[in-house]
């Protein structure tokens, strides 16, 4: 550039890339639309969020359980000729097509939360960064969704597909966590709030780890029950050719170990001097877990009615909401802090 003469200097120098100039024009757009705090709408934003999230893997186990899997034969579009589903596709296509359509409503969720998340992108970079997370899983779960079907619901994709889901409740509560202590940092007029309030000792946040991992290998191991099972979300869906009972049991004993963990935890937080949600979160913990441990194991002695089953998956994101909220509450670093209130003064 030294040798650059003087006005083509300036031009290189003044001018922004376009990336930069697309993002001067979010801003200034979001400078003037877009709240400059945490307001009611962004905590009902990320309420909305969690559950829809939660929703989408009901909605999903539906799809898989009427063996509608293939209810739109193919993707993006429904059918060759159509994005939609036709009457003569009958309620398998209408289940399918739902499914599909309820993704539009997650992605606007998402994008409206990180439209009203924007002014507050540089001072709290975790929250925005969570939320663009989440808005950028939404394409990335249709295409894993539209490769589902392209493999005629192989089963590894179709867990692959699940697992994301429930990663993606893993960030909603992570999310709803801190926009829900940045509201009510402002409502009390409190600075310095921290996600872990009360007494964490090492036993304790090692036990909240412990939950969270074994929480993780008890989901994907019961992607492979799954898969295994008769439940393929359609007659030729290709199957893994494991013994279900087998892999049942090795879906079942990690879940002994996620209980005795969960014990403990529970015994603990509530002999030290925790914080009102530590407890609350280790309570969730486990009746999330002896609710999805009993539901685990009536519908393998019943025959895997898909009811039950269905009510399993509910059960999964539940227990994936109450695990990231244990281990946020005994590990998070995150703290509210209403000093950035005028976020102009941050840019
Ligand atoms: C914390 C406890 C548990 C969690 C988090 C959990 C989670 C899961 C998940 C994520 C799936 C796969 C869902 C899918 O791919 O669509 C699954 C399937 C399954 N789980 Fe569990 N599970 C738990 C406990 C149990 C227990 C104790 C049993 C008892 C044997 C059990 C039996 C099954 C069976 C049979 C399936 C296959 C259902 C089908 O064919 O679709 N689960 N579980």
């Amino acid at each position: 550039m030294s040798n650059t003469p003087g006005p083509l200097k300036d031009a290189l120098v003044e001018r922004p890339s376009p990336w930069r100039r697309v993002i001067n024009a979010v801003d200034q757009t979001a400078d003037r639309f877009m709240p400059h705090s945490f307001t009611k709408l962004t905590l009902g934003l990320a309420v909305a969020s969690l559950i829809s999230e939660i929703g989408i893997i009901v909605t999903g186990g539906a799809v898989r359980l009427t063996q509608s899997g293939l209810g739109c034969p193919t993707w993006p579009r429904c059918t060759p000729e159509s994005f939609t589903n036709t009457p003569e596709m009958g309620v398998h296509g209408i289940i399918e097509f739902g499914n599909r359509t309820l993704t539009f409503v997650l992605a606007a969720i998402a994008l409206a939360m990180v439209m009203v998340l924007w002014n507050r992108r540089r001072s709290h970079p975790q929250v925005f960064w969570i939320a663009v997370g989440l808005l950028l899983g939404i394409p990335g779960q249709a295409i894993i969704g539209g490769i589902t079907v392209l493999t005629q619901l192989n089963p590894w994709v179709v867990a692959f597909h699940f697992l994301l889901s429930t990663v993606m409740v893993s960030f909603a509560t992570l999310m709803l966590n801190r926009v829900s202590l940045e509201v009510r940092a402002q409502r009390e007029g409190r600075v310095n709030l921290p996600v872990v309030d009360g007494e964490t000792t090492t036993w304790s946040r090692g036990l909240a780890w412990t939950i969270f991992v074994i929480g993780w290998v008890v989901l994907y191991l019961g992607t492979i029950v799954t898969g295994t099972g008769p439940h393929g979300g359609d007659a030729d869906a290709p199957r893994h050719g494991f013994d279900p009972l087998i892999v049942t049991r090795m879906h079942a004993f990690p879940v002994y170990l996620m209980v005795a963990a969960t014990v403990l935890f529970l015994i603990l937080v509530l002999r030290m001097n925790s914080s009102a949600s530590q407890r609350r979160s280790a309570w969730l913990m486990f009746a999330a877990v002896i609710l999805q441990g009993v539901i685990g194991y009536i519908q393998h002695f019943t025959g895997l009615p898909i009811g039950l089953v269905l009510l399993h998956m509910l059960g999964s994101g539940l227990v994936v909401w109450a695990m990231t909220l244990v281990w946020d509450r005994q590990r998070s670093s995150y703290i509210a802090n209403r000093s950035t209130e005028d976020v102009r003064s941050t840019r």
